[in-house]
């Protein structure tokens, strides 16, 4: 039967207790980890979000009662102990904060029994997430999760606390907003007041903290969850959470400045790693020449070389038909793998097929110089020593080349490089290379919509010497947008807003809107300006990638309480699900059965 609190209080948590309190009586609570029973004397690890303690239970120190109890302690039970602190009488545990005591049971209660649970509870688990996921809040019990979400916590503690020293105001906005369709997919919630009409969650809190800005804050932020209706991968979740701050009267280095000086608080602070600034700076147009990425990871090279003019005259048909295109050849120089066994080339062909690249033409330098080659019978000597050259290949390197649209092929050799440095074991979680990407196009061509769409928002600010050409030649125009990225992620991004009229006019009429159409999306904002608006500009942070990479994970479910799966469902909640009728009908909704509902 579970006992109750009554009379009693915790003195410590486990690993508070320490071999300077020997001989003191202290009372724990917590969860059994384990339990021994060796005839005559029991030993129970006791787990608590501290860490495990080991207790001892001795019918002739704890009494009949008691040890009849402890006798009973299963995995998982909840208990209260008390007892004196005592120098272990075994070996020392060297892999326990608490290994060198023990606590000599008095007296235990019992305060919940519990069910075995479906997997052990243990760090560095072996079970598969999905299971995990359904038993989330067991899950939360191991160790390494409660790590994480205890470093997310410090994380924005110390965001918190570092934000008000800088003059800035947290001010909360809200999650029933207008939908504004320039992004992500919204998540909508119907109003039952106003039938057929929707709410949209917000995909950020961009239009509001430029609102707060024309109404004087001068510095604000938040900490705001925010919603997108995309395809899930390990870094993107349907829901996930922005440190989001907008600052007025300042330019693109003052955004840096304090954001720099907050990265270095947070990962001295937390994890003690210092980061050397100021944070080195990258041309969005270097990152896509150099690394086929705007979110370039930088703890490693391979980087890309552009070998279009070496083979321009080239009869290779794969090679001409991309450069008459317009497309481009560019390689990358896999240093030391020149030994690949063609089955692994075969899978790194695979992998770049799996990006859109139609092929990949390879060179293999063995270590006497000779080399195999996928396309030399197409090449003359000539032109194959010059590719070599360009990539410095050498005795032993592998030299990969793909050829397509320029944007493909740095998309393929940019996920090509991460891939072969992750099999050369280049990606160290320990070491942390920040970079910021600058001067990123304002607008890019959507294929599908057939216009230009903002890459980053309507609001973002072009260069000013670019300005000139936002009617003649849009795609040429760079923003004064920025994005900070580490070891090749991207944790947050911002830019300068446009705060002036007619630049926002040019800007819409760049995206294909008529003012009237932009009135109709974003009047309350355009209007907001017209009463007298500061220079301003922001800059948000995905908070779970920043953390992911702080605790060394490779996905945000790792440092979220209860995330979602691929499929943007919550497999121990079961969200989302049918509702009642009744609900449908107060709102006015009826659900029409299509396919992919039935199935
Ligand atoms: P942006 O869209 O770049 O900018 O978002 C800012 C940062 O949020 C993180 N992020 C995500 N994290 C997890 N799951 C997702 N689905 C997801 N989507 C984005 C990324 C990203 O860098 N309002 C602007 C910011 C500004 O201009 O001030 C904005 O939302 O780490
Ligand atoms: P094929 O003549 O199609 O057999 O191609 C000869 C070589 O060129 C093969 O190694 C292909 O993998 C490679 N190849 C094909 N298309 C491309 C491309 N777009 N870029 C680079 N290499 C390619």
């Amino acid at each position: 039967m579970a006992e109750s609190m009554k009379g009693l209080k915790r003195s410590h948590r486990c690993t508070e207790v320490n071999s300077a309190m020997v001989g003191k009586e202290v009372t724990v609570m917590g969860w059994v980890q384990k339990s021994r029973n060796k005839g005559g004397i029991i030993f129970v690890d006791l787990r608590d979000r501290s860490g495990i303690l080991q207790i001892i239970f001795e019918e002739a120190n704890c009494g009949a009662e008691s040890f009849a109890k402890a006798e009973k302690l299963r995995a998982e039970f909840v208990v209260a102990i008390t007892g004196k602190v005592a120098k272990r009488g075994g070996a020392v545990n060297e892999n326990l904060k608490t290994g060198d005591i023990e606590i000599i049971a008095d007296d235990i209660r019992i305060l919940s029994e519990a069910d075995t649970p479906p997997f052990p509870i243990e760090e560095n688990s072996k079970t598969k997430e999905e299971l995990r996921l359904k038993y989330r809040y067991l899950d939360l019990r191991r160790p390494d999760l409660q790590k994480n979400l205890i470093l997310r916590s410090q994380v924005s503690t110390l965001t918190r606390a570092f934000m008000a020293e800088e003059g800035f105001i947290e001010i909360e906005t809200p999650t029933l907003c207008k939908s504004t369709p320039e992004g992500a997919r919204d998540y909508l919630v119907p109003s039952r007041v106003h039938p057929g009409s929707f709410y949209a969650l917000p995909q950020s809190p961009q239009i509001y903290k430029q609102l707060l800005m024309c109404s004087g804050y001068d510095r604000y932020f938040q900490i705001a969850r925010c919603y997108r209706d995309e395809d899930l991968r390990a870094d993107r979740q349907p829901e996930f959470t922005q440190m989001d701050m907008e600052l007025s009267f300042v330019d693109v280095d003052d955004v840096i400045d304090v954001n720099e000086r907050l990265l270095a608080k947070l990962f001295k602070e937390t994890i003690g790693v210092d980061v050397q600034l100021p944070i080195q700076r990258m041309t969005y147009k270097e990152a896509m020449e150099r690394f086929g990425s705007d979110k370039p990871d930088l703890r490693f090279g391979i980087e890309l070389h552009d070998v279009t003019d070496v083979v321009k005259d080239s009869e290779f048909v794969v090679f001409k038909n991309a450069i008459e295109a317009g497309g481009s050849v560019r390689g990358i120089n896999a240093e030391g793998l020149g030994a690949m066994p063609r089955k692994k080339i075969d899978a790194l062909v695979d992998f770049a097929k799996g990006y859109g690249a139609k092929g990949l033409a390879y060179i293999a330098i063995a270590e006497d110089g000779t080399y195999k080659s996928s396309f030399a019978k197409f090449m003359k000597e000539d032109e194959l020593e010059n590719m070599i050259n360009r990539l410095e290949g050498k005795p032993g390197d592998l030299l990969l080349f793909a050829a397509d649209k320029t944007k493909l092929v740095y998309d393929v050799l940019g996920a090509l490089r991460l891939e072969i440095a992750n099999q050369l074991g280049l990606l160290d979680k320990n070491e942390y290379r920040f970079v910021w990407i600058t001067e990123f196009p304002l607008l890019e061509w959507n294929e599908d919509m057939g216009r230009y769409q903002a890459m980053h928002h309507p609001f973002t600010m072009p260069m000013e010497e670019d300005i000139q050409y936002i009617d003649s030649d849009p795609g040429r125009v760079r923003a004064k947008a920025y994005d900070i990225v580490l070891n090749g992620n991207e944790i947050g991004g911002g830019s300068v807003r446009i705060h002036q009229n007619d630049i926002q006019e040019k800007m819409f009429a760049a995206l294909g809107f008529t003012m009237e159409q932009a009135y109709e999306q974003f009047g309350f904002l355009l209007n907001a300006f017209k009463y007298g608006v500061p220079p301003h500009a922001g800059l948000a942070y995905g908070l779970d990638r920043l953390v992911m990479l702080m605790a060394k994970e490779d996905s945000i479910r790792d440092v979220i309480a209860f995330p979602k799966v691929k499929d943007a469902s919550c497999l121990m909640s079961e969200a989302p699900n049918i509702v009642d009728d009744k609900q449908l009908e107060e709102l006015g909704i009826g659900i029409i059965e299509t396919e992919a509902s039935e199935a």
